[in-house]
């Protein structure tokens, strides 16, 4: 395998390909990685968790545009459905390790699934994907504080939930 950073690189450019044309989806992947990369260094993952975990945020959301265009709708159970494939596809293209690929089409297919959250890495996409969604969604600060309360698990994760919206 290459080095890892520049894999990783890659496979953000690939996914700005990817989501030509959409702002929003492109800038959202790319504050999940950045949030993700942030937490699981302070957090202290090591390389390959780390690895994963990047990867993983970036792909996170591969299977929205296909959602929409199949069925209408990006319901979180769709693109739980639609994303893992097209993260295998891709992930396959850029010769990523086959672990590597399997972890993260497990983590593309359960992102929005937030009972029995197993794994550092799961949990820092699950923490850094909310970070991102209740600021894009302007979500109310009761619910912050109850996701708050309910979802963030990890040192970094809850003081940067805890710092950005001040609960
Ligand atoms: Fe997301």
């Amino acid at each position: 395998m290459q080095n890892t950073s520049h894999l990783i690189a890659l496979l953000h450019e690939q996914m700005f390909t990817y989501e030509r044309g959409n702002p929003e989806r492109i800038a959202h992947l790319t504050k999940v990685h950045d949030y993700a990369r942030t937490i699981g260094l302070l957090e202290g993952l090591e390389e390959e968790t780390l690895a994963t975990l990047e990867v993983a945020a970036l792909v996170h959301d591969i299977g929205i545009k296909e959602s929409l265009e199949k069925y209408g709708s990006s319901r979180g159970d769709l693109q739980e459905k639609e994303g893992p494939p097209l993260s295998r596809d891709l992930l396959t293209k850029l010769s990523f390790p086959t672990s590597m690929i399997e972890r993260v089409a497990f983590l593309v297919g359960h992102h929005h699934t937030y009972t029995n959250i197993e794994g550092i890495d799961y949990q820092i996409l699950v923490e850094s994907d909310f970070l991102v969604n209740l600021q894009e969604k302007k979500t109310s600060i009761e619910a912050i504080r109850e996701v708050y309360e309910e979802i963030f698990k990890t040192k970094s994760g809850k003081q940067f939930c805890g710092e950005m919206f001040g609960v």
